[in-house]
């Protein structure tokens, strides 16, 4: 449709219904409403993109009949014709607000929110926050889903790709950060609402396993997990989404509890809460409700504002509010947060706001991909350089092996939306680029996993020319000819898109065997080997890194991923990546965290094992990579830990300072990491935590002092009553370039 024609539907409409009056307010619009109405703005339909088993029918006429508030995944011109419809048709003219997944990225793929954690890179976050969803709101989409606030200490659950990784703190300021990205000031059309989800502690599913029980105290509940949700709530998140799982054995979606005492009376939530994907539904297999009348009236009463696609308040609330068993009072509350919504982000206005065909083709530019290039790089993590195999010098043969060298599609990761006009950039043309095609040589050498069914049940992508039908001896042979004709090879190796994401756990986390396999026989041609990894979670490692002269941890990086990867792999950006997860050596050590407790009987981080010691038999308690970890060009050197004082009261804020020296030929992006200890509490604490970080660039042969804040007030925590208090007493301050004890500066100071 024709933005005049657009913008002259959207004024007379707004003048017709009043909308643009000055006097318009919701009160006024609530009074016209009826009942039915009212629980039609609760409800949510879903478009045409498909994430679960519900389906769309008759859309249209639910719309027109007033029975529809909001629609999730549905673009561009879809987008148009049913606002239309709203609009146009309906007795009050409301119109809808359009939701998407805009987690990584839109026409513009970004890397893995996880990845994107790992550059702890607040600013570049928000910049990539920013233009996806700059890009989504010309496509008709106002609202994302997107901050995941779930901590993960478990890579086996597929979705710790979509979240900031295992730190409270850090989830907390990368969320508020995707917040600030997408939302702004909500005074332009780019700004898009954002979601705080999955409310709550959807990532500490027993056994990794997507969508299965959560339970945990409430004491760890609030000292370990709800930092995060509470960081995007406080920078303004305009919505929330309850999520799948149970907790203290009831449902999130019914959870009243946690969605009104916790996320509103205590965190101080305003605005409107939606479901998870037909969650609803969920209540009846979870087991707490008999029918979906009885799971509305659960939902409803316990604070659900809208419901995803269940259709389980647009077909039994109405019933439920007239037998009593919902107040009406609850509708009125519900249906209003989802006109405030509305409101705030200006549909009243104009319907058509996020409607702007005529910018589309903005989508994906130069200046976007820039972005997406330099958050890509940013967010490689360097894990592992020996004898300095890397940069790569110019001139070198290069030989690229494995299969996910090549498979565009796969570098959008697991929740980009899919692009349209823009494919990916491989590593194999990343590096052709950079390097020389007649410097560069490939060959897939094996499939990704060993069975052409799954692979094919598992990806969604370029599933043509994947060379299933040359034999597998052939494809190994052709690799182990290139890689001995060569000086480096550069293995890319690791997992599809969707073996992380929604419903991809994983009960073995090593590089899948075909792929391992055809490593050792290329580590076995005695050249040097750079691996690259591609995944959307911490990988097992252990035989890498005893073997692998160079690891390079590049997630799935999207549109620019071989760009980004040419850029460190050759120098010309210095890796500064440092992870957000602990890489663990086995799945046994799982689940694994650098803020872990003491115990009464603690062992050393790589202390062998003893006896009636808190360690296992077969393996260290360190983790492969420790939280904080990563590798670049050249080492700085930390040094003169110095405090402000030794000495603080509850509410001072101390300086925290210290000197770093490069003594390298190369400017290094250091991130100083602030860790702190209590040492005796009324309840016990954890070995370290994050209370700060510092991103700064220091330049090749030069010195610094880098100060960092430590404020007393982010000392404190939930006690045994769940009253957050700042305990006096002694804390340990440990600053380093990562949470590994052997890299840390120490020093202490006492509260009074
Ligand atoms: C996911 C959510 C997502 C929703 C809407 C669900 O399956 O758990 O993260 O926002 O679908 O697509």
């Amino acid at each position: 449709m024709k933005k005049t024609l657009l913008t002259t539907l959207s004024l007379c409409l707004a003048m017709v219904s009043g909308f643009a009056q000055e006097n318009f307010s919701i009160d006024s619009l609530m009074a016209k409403m009826t009942l039915e109405e009212k629980i039609g703005q609760m409800n949510q339909l879903v478009g045409n993109i498909l994430t679960g088993s519900i389906s769309n029918s008759g859309i249209k006429a639910k719309i027109s009949a007033g029975q529809v508030g909001s629609i999730l995944n549905a673009r561009g011109e879809s987008v148009a014709a049913l606002q239309k419809i709203a609009v146009e048709q309906t007795r009050l003219g409301i119109p809808l607000v359009f939701g998407l997944d805009v987690i990584h990225g839109y026409e513009t793929c970004f890397p893995i929110p996880l990845a994107m954690a790992s550059s702890w890179n607040l600013e570049t976050i928000t910049e990539a926050c920013q233009v996806a969803g700059q890009e989504a709101s010309r496509d008709g989409i106002a609202w994302t889903f997107t901050p995941m606030c779930d901590i993960a200490r478990d890579p086996r659950w597929g979705r710790i790709a979509e979240g900031a990784g295992e730190d409270p703190y850090l989830g907390g300021e990368i969320a508020a950060a995707q917040v600030r990205g997408f939302q702004g000031n909500l005074d332009k059309p780019t700004d898009i609402a954002a979601c705080v989800k999955h409310f709550a502690l959807y990532g500490a599913p027993q056994a990794g396993r997507d969508y299965y029980t959560v339970d945990m105290s409430r004491q760890q509940m609030f000292n370990e997990y709800l930092w995060p949700y509470h960081a995007a709530v406080k920078a303004g998140a305009l919505t929330a989404m309850s999520s799948f799982n149970e907790f203290e054995s009831l449902p999130l979606t019914c959870h009243k509890y946690m969605l009104q005492t916790v996320l509103r009376d205590i965190m101080g939530f305003q605005g409107m809460l939606v479901t998870d994907y037909a969650a609803i539904r969920e209540i009846l297999q979870h087991g707490a409700a008999a029918d979906l009348k009885e799971a509305s009236v659960r939902s409803a009463n316990a604070g659900v504002d809208m419901d995803m696609v269940a259709e389980g308040f647009s077909t039994t609330l109405a019933d439920a509010v007239r037998e009593g068993l919902v107040d009406e009072a609850i509708v009125d509350r519900a249906c209003r947060r989802v006109l405030e919504l509305k409101k705030k982000l200006g549909l009243f206005e104009n319907p058509y706001k996020y409607n702007r065909p005529e910018e589309l083709e903005l989508n994906g530019s130069a200046q976007n991909r820039a972005v997406a290039r330099k958050m890509g790089a940013q967010s490689i993590v360097l894990l592992k350089n020996e004898s300095e195999v890397l940069p790569l010098a110019p001139g070198k043969k290069i030989a690229v092996v494995g299969p996910l060298a090549d498979l565009s599609m796969e570098m959008i990761g697991c929740w980009a939306v899919r692009p349209q006009n823009h494919r990916p950039v491989t590593l194999l043309q990343g590096l052709q680029q950079r390097f020389g095609a007649e410097n560069v040589k490939f060959a897939r050498g094996c499939h990704v996993l060993e069975n052409e069914a799954l692979e094919n049940q598992i990806s969604f992508h370029d599933r043509k020319d994947r060379g299933w039908d040359i034999p597998s001896d052939k494809l190994r042979k052709e690799a182990l000819s290139i890689a001995k004709k060569s000086d480096v090879i550069v293995a890319a190796m690791g997992e599809l898109a969707e073996m992380s994401g929604e419903g991809s756990s994983r009960a073995d986390i090593t590089i899948p065997e075909p792929q391992r396999g055809l490593l050792k026989e290329l580590v076995a041609t005695g050249k040097p080997v750079v691996l690259v990894v591609m995944s959307g979670r911490p990988l097992i490692l252990d035989w890498e890194d005893e073997n692998v002269d160079g690891i390079v941890y590049a997630w799935h990086l999207g549109s620019e991923a071989g760009n980004a990867i040419a850029d460190v792999l050759s120098g010309d950006v210095n890796p500064s990546g440092r992870l957000t997860v602990s890489f663990p050596r086995c799945v046994g050590q799982i689940p694994i965290h650098y803020n872990h407790k003491n115990t009464g009987r603690p062992a050393g981080d790589f202390q062998p094992y003893k006896k009636y010691i808190s360690l296992y038999q077969d393996v260290v308690n360190a983790p492969l990579y420790p939280f904080g970890y990563g590798l670049s060009y050249g080492k700085v050197e930390y040094s003169d830990l110095k405090l402000s004082s030794a000495k603080a009261a509850v509410g001072d804020k101390l300086s925290v300072s210290v000197k770093l020296k490069n003594p390298s030929e190369r400017d290094i992006t250091e991130t100083v990491q602030l860790y702190i200890r209590d040492k005796v509490g009324s309840i016990t604490r954890p070995v370290k935590e994050l209370k700060g970080f510092r991103q700064v660039c220091v330049k090749a042969g030069s010195e610094m002092t880098v100060e960092l804040e430590l404020d007393s007030a982010k000392l404190g925590f939930y006690n045994s009553e769940l009253q957050y208090v700042v305990e006096p007493g002694e804390f340990d301050v440990m600053v380093g370039p990562s949470s590994d004890s052997r890299s840390l500066l120490r020093s202490s100071f006492v509260l009074e």
